[in-house]
């Protein structure tokens, strides 16, 4: 048992929690970062969501599928025919942890570089302590620890279908379905949002017969609807069976399979048998058992902790970022809210801007944006003019194999500043970048049409969607 004093506090080693306390270190400031996350071997999994059942195992699958995948179709047009092939899930499976290993032991690394102090445990607010307040942790130690301000930053959990709780065995949610030990003949998969399309696509790919259930009748809805359509026949091309509009009803669960009861787009009753079933429908913030009523600390009416545009809560000297308040649930946005508030804790301004934050969807062809869709601008009543280019006018791509999907620069009709840039395609991911920092210097779609792209790229396909917004595109 110890009694700590530091300036900053931060419950919650993830994203946002990982990167608010390095870069209050960095300030100079004396800080103490808690994480309950723990490894198989008993010890600290610093990262948070993201990096132990999120973002990194997701992307070390979804790559280790798409190799697989590769060798079996797509090498064969390339000219090498490969003889024998044959999955080792273990092996795939190892890789991965070894990966997420790589990025917890990274975190670890950081924290000593930049003097954080970390506590292995479960951090609870305590009450007020002079000018600030005290956090307990309890985990192999017991530690009190006070500081003026603390940041919290304890995320988000799946959430549960009313009646069908995860069991991690047949009904996954995400940690399950990053586990899964043996590929599954048939995989059900309730919500057609991120997690469903990426971890469905790594299972149909090593050989699951993937049947997706989407409660909403359009596919995803928040992404520009050209670009979604052109992503939905690319999936469903590859096999991915997509049914939107549906209503889930009774799920029952066996010992080796699950029968799941709905109503199809057309209201008739369907029931379907799977293997396993990966429950995607979302995510509810973690904010329970923290001790929030020692200090007086509210949520807001959807259940985050409620915070202004600064990430500060109504009690003064607390704050909150990442998936535990409101905005989108992305790793690079807890990020941005984790440096901006340790800038602000030491009176600097710290900024983040929401309406440059990309969003994108891993799957081959990866979908990528940043900025408002023609969907929303035509509800805002915004005067647009859009430009597409299309992969398969592109040389890279032709190289490369991969011409599925476009580029789309949307830009003020008056103006000619870029509203939005949607992409479905090879690397969209990558590409989108490009985007973002126009609309962050308030670029025009002239502007990113007057710079000098290297040939052959797939980013050419950018400058050429807003030669488009002029109808005036070279190679196509
Ligand atoms: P978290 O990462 O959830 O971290 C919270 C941490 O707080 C956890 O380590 C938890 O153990 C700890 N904690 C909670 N309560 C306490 C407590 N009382 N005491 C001590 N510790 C506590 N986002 C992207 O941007 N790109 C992606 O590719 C992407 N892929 C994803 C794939 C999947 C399958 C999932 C589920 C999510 C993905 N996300 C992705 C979302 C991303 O993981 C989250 O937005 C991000 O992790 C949020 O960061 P955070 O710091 O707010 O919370
Ligand atoms: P999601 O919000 O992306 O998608 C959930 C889907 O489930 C929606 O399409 C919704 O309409 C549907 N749904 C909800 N209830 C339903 C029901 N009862 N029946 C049928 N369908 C239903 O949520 P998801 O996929 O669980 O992911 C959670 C969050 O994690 C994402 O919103 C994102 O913020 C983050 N994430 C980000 C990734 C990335 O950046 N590449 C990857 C994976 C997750």
């Amino acid at each position: 048992m110890s009694e700590q004093q530091f300036d900053v506090v931060v419950i919650g080693g993830g994203p946002g929690g990982y990167v608010a306390a390095i870069r209050a270190a960095q300030l100079g400031f004396k800080v103490a970062c808690i994480d309950e996350a723990t490894n198989a071997k008993g010890g600290p999994a610093l990262g948070g969501t993201c990096t132990n059942v999120g973002c990194i195992p997701s992307k070390a699958l979804l790559q280790s599928s798409e190799h697989f995948e590769h060798a079996g179709h797509a090498f064969k047009e390339h000219g090498i025919d490969v003889a024998g092939l044959s999955l080792n899930l273990p092996q795939m499976l190892k890789r991965k942890d070894s990966v997420v290993k790589a990025n917890n032991d990274g975190i670890v690394y950081l924290f000593k570089k930049n003097k954080v102090s970390f506590f292995h445990g479960r951090g609870t607010l305590a009450g007020k302590a002079g000018e600030g307040f005290t956090v307990n942790v309890s985990g192999p130690t017991t530690d009190t620890l006070t500081a003026k301000n603390v940041i919290v930053a304890t995320g988000s959990n799946p959430r549960e279908l009313p009646g069908t709780p995860f069991d991690e065995k047949i009904v996954l949610s995400n940690t399950g379905a990053l586990a899964i030990d043996a590929v599954p003949g048939k995989l059900g998969v309730i919500g057609a949002g991120v997690i469903g399309l990426e971890m469905g696509s790594v299972w149909r790919r090593v050989g699951a017969k993937v049947t997706v259930l989407e409660g909403l009748p359009a596919f995803l809805g928040a992404v520009d609807q050209q670009i979604a359509k052109e992503a939905q026949k690319a999936f469903t091309k590859q096999g991915l069976e997509i049914h939107l509009g549906v209503k889930i009803g009774n799920i029952v669960k066996g010992d080796n399979s699950v029968t799941v009861e709905y109503a199809d787009s057309t209201g008739a009753a369907q029931t379907a048998v799977f293997d396993r079933l990966i429950v995607s429908i979302g995510r509810v913030p973690n904010t329970i058992g923290l001790g929030f009523e020692s200090v007086g600390l509210q949520l807001d009416e959807r259940g985050f902790i409620a915070v202004d545009d600064e990430c500060r809560t109504a009690v003064p000297g607390i704050w909150a970022v990442g998936d535990v308040v409101r905005g989108p649930m992305l790793a690079h946005k807890a990020e941005e809210e984790g440096v901006a508030v340790a800038e602000r804790i030491a009176g600097q301004h710290g900024h983040v801007n929401f309406n440059t934050i990309p969003w994108v969807i891993y799957t081959s062809p990866e979908i990528a944006w940043v900025g408002r869709t023609e969907e929303q601008l035509k509800k805002d009543g915004v005067a647009y003019k859009a430009g597409t280019f299309p992969f398969m006018a592109n040389g890279r791509a032709r190289a490369l194999g991969d011409t599925t999907g476009m580029v789309k620069v949307i830009a003020d009709a008056a103006t000619d500043e870029i509203l939005g840039v949607h992409i479905v395609g090879p690397v969209a991911s990558e590409l989108i970048s490009e985007a973002v920092v126009a609309m962050e210097f308030k670029a025009s779609s002239e502007d990113i049409a007057r710079i000098c792209h290297a040939h052959p790229t797939l980013s050419e396909a950018t400058k050429e969607a807003a030669l488009a917004v002029d109808k005036r595109s070279l190679n196509f």
